[in-house]
Parts: C-alpha cells; sequence; structure tokens
C-alpha cells in the first residue's frame, strides 16, 4: 500500500510531496494558463457584499481558493466548486470573524476585512500570513478603512472592526499604490454613501477585473485599472457571474520555462497586454516574441542574453512576483544580469537554493547581480516561498541530472499543478510522497 507522509508548514498539515525533475529537456508545444489568482481572490471576498447568487468561471483549482472558499463557508456562506467553476450564496451569510488558522493560510485573507465590515458591519481577525517576501504591513488598508469611518481597535495581533454610522464616501490617496489596500478600500466604499475617491490607486489588471465584477453587480466603480478610482456607493448590489482573467504571473512563468529550456511554447489563455513589460525583458534576452490577443509564442535564443537592469514598479512596470522566474533565466545567461527589488525586501531567499544548484549570484540589499553559468546541476532544494518556488522549478528544468524540490505547499498556492502543465510539453517532471 502507497504511504503518505505529513508535515506542518506554517501550522498547516499538509501531505508531504516533492517534485522531482529530470533537467535539459527542451520544452516545445502548447500550454493553456488558468486564471489569476489574484483576481479570483477579491472577488471571492467581494460575492459576500451582495447577499446572493454568483457565479465565477475559470477560478484557479489552487491551495490559496481553496483557502477562501473554506473562509466563505465559515461565514456561513453557500458555496460549490465544480472544476474551475465556483458558486457562492452569500445570503446565508452569519459570521464576522475569521479563524487565525485561514488567516494565516495566506496573505490574501486580508481583503476579506473591506467586504465584511461593509456588509456586517463588524468584522475580527487577525493579520493575515502569506508569503514571508518582507514585513507587509497593512497599515495602509486600516488607515483607508478608518476614513470610511471604520472604527478599529487592534489588540494582541487581532483587529476588531465595527461600523458604528453609515460607511461614508471619502478622498482617500495612498501613500503607496499597495494593491490589497486599494481592493479592501473598494470593496468598503462600493456600498458607502456618496462618492469615494482613491489616488494614487494600484492599476494592476486584478484590480480592473475585480471592479468589471463589482459593476456586473450593480456597483459604480470607474477608473480602476489606472491610478484614480471613483466609487458611486450604491444602496444594494446583487448577485452576478464573471469569468476571472488569465494569470499574468503564471503565463510569465511558462514562457520562462521556454526561455531556460530553448524551448518554443504557445502559451494560451493569457493576456499579452497584462504583461508589456515582461515581454520587452524576453525580447531582451533574445527570445522572439509573437503576440496575438489572447497567446503568445516564445521561441528561445540556447544560452539567454542576460538581462542588463531589471527594476521591479507597480503595474504596469516590471512586477515584483517575476523577479524570482526572471532570476532562473539570468542564471544561465551568456553574462550578467541585475535585478533591483523596489516592492519587497525578501524577494531573494531562493538564490541561496540556486547556488547550490550552481548559479553565482550575489545579492546586496535590494540588488541581485547573477553572472550566467555554462550550466547548472541538479540538487535537493526547498521552495522558500511561492515565486522562489517557481523558480526552483525553472532551474530544475535546465539543470544537469536530478532536482528534487521539497515545501511543495508554497508551488501549490499559485499553480494549478504545475508538474502536469510542463510535462505536457516535454518536461520530465513527476510529483513524489516522501519523506
Ligand atoms: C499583491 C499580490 C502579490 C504582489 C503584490 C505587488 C495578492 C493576493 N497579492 O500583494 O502577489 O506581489 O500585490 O504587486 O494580490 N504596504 C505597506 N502597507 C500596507 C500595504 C502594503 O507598507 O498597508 C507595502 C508592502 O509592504 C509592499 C508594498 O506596499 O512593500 C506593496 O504591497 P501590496 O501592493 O499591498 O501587495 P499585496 O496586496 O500584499
Amino acid at each position: 500500500m502507497k504511504k503518505t507522509y505529513y508535515n506542518f508548514i506554517e501550522g498547516v498539515l499538509f501531505v508531504l510531496e516533492k517534485l522531482v525533475i529530470q533537467g535539459l529537456n527542451t520544452l516545445n508545444g502548447e500550454i493553456a494558463v488558468h486564471g489569476a489568482k489574484n483576481s479570483a481572490l477579491p472577488i471571492l471576498a467581494a460575492s459576500i457584499l451582495n447577499g446572493s447568487k454568483n457565479l465565477l468561471y475559470n477560478c484557479p483549482r489552487i491551495k490559496d481558493i481553496d483557502c477562501a472558499v473554506k473562509i466563505l463557508n465559515r461565514l456561513g456562506c453557500a458555496t460549490k466548486q465544480n472544476g474551475s467553476i465556483i458558486s457562492i450564496d452569500s445570503y446565508s451569510l452569519s459570521g464576522y470573524d475569521i479563524p487565525e488558522s485561514l488567516m494565516a493560510e495566506m496573505r490574501g485573507s486580508i481583503v476579506f476585512l473591506g467586504a465584511l465590515t461593509a456588509r456586517c458591519k463588524k468584522a475580527r481577525i487577525c493579520y493575515p500570513g502569506g508569503c514571508e517576501i518582507g514585513q507587509r504591513p497593512i497599515d495602509i488598508h486600516l488607515e483607508g478603512l478608518r476614513r470610511l469611518g471604520v472604527i478599529i481597535d487592534e489588540e494582541h495581533g487581532m483587529l476588531n472592526c465595527r461600523v458604528d454610522k453609515p460607511l461614508t464616501g471619502a478622498k482617500i490617496s495612498l501613500p503607496f499604490p499597495s494593491v490589497g489596500a486599494t481592493e479592501n478600500i473598494m470593496l468598503a466604499a462600493v456600498t458607502a454613501r456618496g462618492e469615494t475617491v482613491i489616488g494614487n490607486a494600484a492599476a494592476e489588471p486584478e484590480i480592473a477585473d475585480l471592479a468589471d465584477y463589482l459593476n456586473k453587480c450593480g456597483a459604480i466603480v470607474r477608473g480602476a485599472g489606472e491610478n484614480t478610482i471613483y466609487i458611486q456607493g450604491v444602496a444594494e448590489l446583487h448577485g452576478a457571474e464573471h469569468t476571472i482573467i488569465p494569470d499574468r504571473i503564471v503565463a510569465c512563468t511558462y514562457l520562462c520555462a521556454a526561455a531556460i529550456t530553448g524551448g518554443s511554447l504557445l502559451v494560451k489563455n493569457m493576456n499579452p497586454l497584462h504583461i508589456e513589460a515582461v515581454l520587452e525583458l524576453f525580447e531582451q534576452s533574445g527570445c522572439r516574441m509573437m503576440t496575438e490577443p489572447d497567446r503568445v509564442h516564445i521561441t528561445a535564443k540556447k544560452p539567454p542574453d542576460p538581462i542588463h537592469t531589471a527594476r521591479t514598479l507597480p503595474y504596469p512596470g516590471f512586477p515584483t512576483d517575476i523577479v524570482a522566474p526572471m532570476t532562473a533565466i539570468a542564471t544561465i545567461a551568456d553574462g550578467t544580469s541585475i535585478f533591483v527589488e523596489n516592492i519587497f525586501e525578501n524577494r531573494y531567499k531562493h538564490v541561496a537554493e540556486l547556488i547550490k544548484m550552481g548559479a553565482d549570484i550575489s545579492v546586496e540589499g535590494r540588488a541581485a547581480v547573477i553572472r550566467g553559468v555554462d550550466r547548472l546541476y541538479g540538487a535537493s532544494v526547498k521552495a522558500t516561498d511561492l515565486r522562489g518556488g517557481a523558480a526552483l522549478v525553472l532551474a530544475g528544468l535546465a539543470a544537469e541530472g536530478t532536482t528534487y524540490i521539497t515545501e511543495m505547499p508554497h508551488i501549490d498556492r499559485g499553480y494549478e499543478c504545475i508538474e502536469k502543465s510542463l510535462s505536457s510539453v516535454g518536461a520530465k517532471i513527476t510529483r513524489l510522497c516522501t519523506p
């Protein structure tokens, strides 16, 4: 009988699994991108606002979405998952607190705060967990919600929120275009009295997708996807059907998989307009890129050319989530690449693991200098966080010999069966249940 092994990661029990990758196989073929985690999460939270039936298509089947559905169930919503379709009936919502165990599973759980305070007039949650890629404070979220009239008491890591008087629109200028804070303020503002204007708002495509869904529910949100968002509060919302946009970070990861193996891939079900800053870097690395409205065809150069200097910025700049996958490509580039991470202070945790595989990288503060080597070598490495884990998978594809990657729950938070997608285009990669 097959034996199953378990482990605790960040207080959560997981089956102990590892990826085994036999490297040096060139990837060729077609690969489809699943729905965006960072869109589906706030939209699932938003579904509690309307107290009605919602149908969401193209939801990724990943751990973070499972966690969001568990939160909805715990709050009393009726949910059903059928592949990538999730139905939520939030009429029966009865709770306003989220247990610490669920909050700890992912950072995205914080977006329930705005929606809960708007619907229940109170919320009790603790600080969220998620990837340890930096300090990740939530002061901008809390200040924005306070400006709308939410009273927030913080004690011993718990946030007790209540709304004594009706939430009222306000002009809020964010000190930094935080994605999560923009979403939380939008969620609290759509049913507030009067107009809310969010200045210096995050402009990510996931914000525009959240606004699209909210507008389908009867909200009046304009300007999402740009730097100023205008929200005219409405008395109530109704349920809606919505298709989640494709995951631009997953799309980029697959493009990286082609680039690092010197392959040629057609990446389908994606929006090239969402990754323009990244497409430029692929071109810089010598890849030939052909775009159509919903797909990108990449033909890689072997070895890739180095990336001169890539600096992360809020959208539409080069996204912080792509730094780690791109560093993997740079390890075997024909020269030296430089990355500067301006959003999170701890995005290079995977670098120590890449060095175990033969990479030549030095990190100083926010900058990583990567001198390309002729060859990476398979090693036993540990996924340190979601995107860092993806970088190790990519490195394993290009390494001589066998790479073993542990701490799989990090990768499963954002990628739907990554081994299945990659083996369908020629990678030798399997998942084993083993200590
Ligand atoms: C979201 C994404 C994440 C992505 C990030 C930046 C989700 C679930 N996650 O994370 O994948 O890497 O955007 O594109 O959508 N900050 C504060 N105070 C706050 C909030 C943020 O100082 O209250 C700082 C953060 O520490 C960080 C920067 O602002 O330095 C950006 O964070 P933010 O845009 O909020 O990222 P998340 O919403 O956590």
